[in-house]
């Protein structure tokens, strides 16, 4: 079921890509190319977007051979512009409103689960288990998460004050904290890195695979 409530069900398309790719904020750009670079070194066959926005770096997707792309988001909106955008060039993806935190996300299905600044607005201990089920015994999760500052709202000021209801929302876990969470679930980091923009915040990009002993059907840790 939806929540209703979300402040992102109030934020309109244009509000917040005109916020995102401000020349002061530029997540939008540094998103995309994280996402090519997931898609890059994964080559899925299947993809799941947790958080997909208006379709952000979705042109990168090669649709011949990437069969199936569930992509979910709670914004009907936001799904209406990206299969706008992308109903000439894709047949096969999946678009699906619901709230991650409540939709099945099925078992053994994805080879690669890309959730770019979603972890900031859920509960990654409800979500990194699901993730971690949905995932192919050689699948691959891809993550960017805004990481904390101590001297940086949350989000950025810009002309597009509707943005501002998000930071009561946004929780920003330091990459320790998540990189345990997502252990719990049963996933290792493979790579990381830290990326600073001119804005002066930090991102942390990475990516999980299975650990063995979850490979073998090992539960994750309950929270
Ligand atoms: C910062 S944007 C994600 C950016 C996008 N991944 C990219 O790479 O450009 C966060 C997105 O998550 C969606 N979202 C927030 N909470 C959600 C939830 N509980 N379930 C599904 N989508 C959610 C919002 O509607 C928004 O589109």
């Amino acid at each position: 079921m939806l929540n209703t409530d979300n402040p992102w069900l109030n934020i309109p398309a244009s509000d917040y890509e005109g916020h995102m790719g401000s020349p002061d904020v530029g997540q939008l750009q540094l998103l995309n190319s994280l996402f090519k670079t997931a898609l890059d070194e994964t080559a899925p066959e299947s993809l799941a977007v947790l958080g997909c926005t208006t379709g952000n770096g979705f042109e990168h997707i090669d649709f011949s051979h990437t069969a199936r792309v569930c992509a979910i988001d709670i914004n009907a909106g936001y799904l209406d512009i990206a299969r706008k955008r992308f109903e000439s060039s894709a047949k096969n993806i999946e678009w699906r409103c619901a709230d991650i935190q409540s939709t099945a996300m099925g078992i053994s299905e994805f080879d690669l689960v890309h959730g770019a600044l979603i972890f900031e607005y859920v509960k990654p201990e409800v979500i990194l288990p699901k993730i971690a089920t949905a995932m192919k015994e050689t699948g691959v999760m891809s993550v960017v998460l805004q990481l904390p500052g101590d001297d940086l709202p949350p989000v950025s000021k810009t002309p597009y004050t509707s943005l501002k209801q998000l930071a009561p929302l946004m929780i920003l876990l330091d990459r320790q904290t998540f990189t345990d969470l997502a252990f719990r679930s049963g996933l290792v980091e493979r790579s990381s890195e830290i990326i600073r923009l001119q804005s002066g915040k930090e991102f942390f990009f990475a990516t999980y695979t299975k650990s063995r002993r979850h490979r073998r059907g090992a539960r994750p840790i309950s929270a």
